[in-house]
């Protein structure tokens, strides 16, 4: 049974993505920073409806963090087969006018921090094994920017920049990296920053005419760590009821 890391599942896109890829008979690791009364909740849920979960505490920005859970998972379950980057580290909204370079600079230091530390953490095993699939948590603000969202946007659009090196250096070896990109996601964290007047304007704004479920961001995560994608790599996949289209 293949083995799925997902960064941050207590709660939100990340426990949903737990949840459907368990569903899919992954064995699941649902790693969170500092809530594990949440992320039990989610490995209970799983293993009631059947599936295998384990939930491990661990910092993704931090490096004895991040090695000594990936040291558990290979004593329990051996290797890492999919690593999907979901955690959120935390970033301020504001306008360009009242940002510091402590906000700007802080937030790309913690997105790009923890993306090199887990993609270095789980590559190595990958590369051994010839196959895997690295699946990172974007959002449709790297490229189409909206009021406010200058630090997630910019740090995002260069996670964004990352996995394409990383999906290039990484194609002749069976492993494909690539992005999901939602737009606003009902119900998470960051909708909850939103006034619900604002949340109406950007429904409004969306062909759909709603916003994204966490259930369909995880449906396109499934997609991704499946044998089905395995042609895929180094792309970005949006998730945002045609919002965006190219
Ligand atoms: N929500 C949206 O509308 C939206 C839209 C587009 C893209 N996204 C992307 O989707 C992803 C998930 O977003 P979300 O809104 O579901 O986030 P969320 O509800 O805030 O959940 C964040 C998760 O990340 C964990 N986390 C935070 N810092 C961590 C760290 N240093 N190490 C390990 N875990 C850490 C949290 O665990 P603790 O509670 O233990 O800290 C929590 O499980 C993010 O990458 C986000 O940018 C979200």
């Amino acid at each position: 049974m293949a083995v799925a890391l997902i960064t941050g599942a207590s709660r939100g896109i990340g426990a949903a993505i737990a949840t459907a890829l368990a569903q899919q008979g992954y064995k699941v690791v649902v790693n969170h920073r500092n809530s594990a009364p949440q992320a039990d909740d989610v490995v209970a849920a799983i293993a009631a409806g059947g599936g295998e979960a384990m939930a491990i505490k661990a910092d993704v920005t931090r490096p004895d963090d991040v090695s000594d859970m990936l040291q558990r998972i290979s004593e329990r379950w051996g290797g890492v087969d999919v690593l999907v980057h979901n955690a959120l580290t935390p970033y301020d909204v504001t306008s360009f006018a009242d940002l510091s370079w402590e906000q700007l600079g802080g937030k790309l230091d913690t997105e790009l921090r923890a993306a090199f530390l887990v993609t270095k953490a789980v590559v190595p095993g990958m590369m051994s094994r010839g196959h895997g699939r690295l699946i990172y948590l974007s959002a449709l603000l790297s490229r189409r920017p909206r009021g406010g969202m200058i630090t997630l946007g910019t740090a995002k659009a260069a996670l964004d920049q990352f996995v394409r090196y990383v999906a290039l250096e990484l194609a002749s070896h069976g492993i494909t990296a690539n992005l999901v990109a939602p737009t606003t996601v009902e119900g998470a964290t960051s909708a909850g920053l939103i006034s619900p007047e604002r949340l109406k304007t950007i429904a409004a704004s969306i062909p759909m005419g709603r916003l994204a479920r966490p259930t369909e961001v995880a449906n396109t995560v499934v997609y991704l760590a499946s044998d089905a994608s395995g042609f895929t790599t180094g792309h970005y996949l949006p998730v945002s009821g045609g919002f965006g289209m190219e």
